[in-house]
C-alpha cells in the first residue's frame, strides 16, 4: 500500500471495537511464535479499560491516523506483564504500526507523541520491554535498563529521561 502521502495526525484512540479489533489482528500477529499467550482475549483483557473509558490519567492508548483510518497506536499504562519490575513505572506498551505501512516514520511519530503525553502528565522517566526491536529503540535513543527472561523469551527493558 506504500507510505501514507498526506500527514498523519496522531490523537486518543477511538473506543471503537472495530479499531480495536483490527489492532488485535496485528498485535497477535506480530506475538504468535514469541508470546502465543497473547492472544486475542489477553488483548481484549489489555484494551479494556480504554474501551471502558478510565477515570485516571493512565492508560492513554493514542492512535495515528490517515485520515479516518488507524495506521498504529500505542499506549502508556501503569504496569506491563512483567514479574518483579515494580520499580519500573509507568512502561510504554503495545506499539504497533500496520504491516502495510511500517518504514514510513509512523513508529517514530507514534513514540514521540506518547512522550509528549508523558512530559504533558509530568511523568520524568518511562520504561518499555521489547523481545525484537532492541535496534529500533536504541536508534530513536533508549536506553537499555535490564535484560530478563520473560515466558522463556530473552527481552530488554529500555528507559527514556524526559
Ligand atoms: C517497530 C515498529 C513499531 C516501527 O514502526 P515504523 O513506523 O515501521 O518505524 P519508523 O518508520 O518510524 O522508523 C524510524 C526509523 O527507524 C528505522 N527502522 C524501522 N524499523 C526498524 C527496525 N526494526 N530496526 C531498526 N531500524 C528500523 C526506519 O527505517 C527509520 O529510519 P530513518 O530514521 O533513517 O528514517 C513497526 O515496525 C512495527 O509495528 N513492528 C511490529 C510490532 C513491534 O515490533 N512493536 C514493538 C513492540 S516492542
Amino acid at each position: 500500500m506504500g507510505c501514507p502521502t498526506g500527514d498523519v495526525e496522531v490523537r486518543y484512540l477511538p473506543a471503537d471495537r472495530m479499531v480495536v479489533e483490527r489492532i488485535i489482528h496485528w498485535q497477535v500477529d506480530h506475538y504468535r511464535n514469541a508470546f502465543p499467550s497473547f492472544d486475542h482475549d489477553d488483548w481484549i483483557d489489555f484494551y479494556g479499560p480504554h474501551m471502558r473509558g478510565q477515570d485516571g490519567p493512565l492508560p492513554v492508548v493514542l492512535g495515528a491516523f490517515e485520515g479516518t483510518e488507524c495506521v498504529g497506536t500505542v499506549a502508556i499504562v501503569e504496569r506491563d506483564d512483567l514479574d518483579d519490575v515494580d520499580q519500573y513505572t509507568p512502561w510504554i506498551a503495545a506499539m504497533i504500526v500496520d504491516p502495510s505501512r511500517r518504514g514510513c516514520g509512523i513508529g517514530r511519530t507514534l513514540l514521540n507523541a506518547a512522550l509528549g503525553r508523558c512530559r504533558d502528565l509530568l511523568i520524568s522517566r518511562v520504561y518499555l520491554w521489547t523481545h525484537d526491536q532492541f535496534d529500533w529503540y536504541r536508534r530513536l535513543g533508549w536506553a537499555e535498563v535490564e535484560r530478563k527472561d520473560f515466558r522463556g523469551v530473552g527481552i530488554t527493558i529500555f528507559a527514556s529521561d524526559l
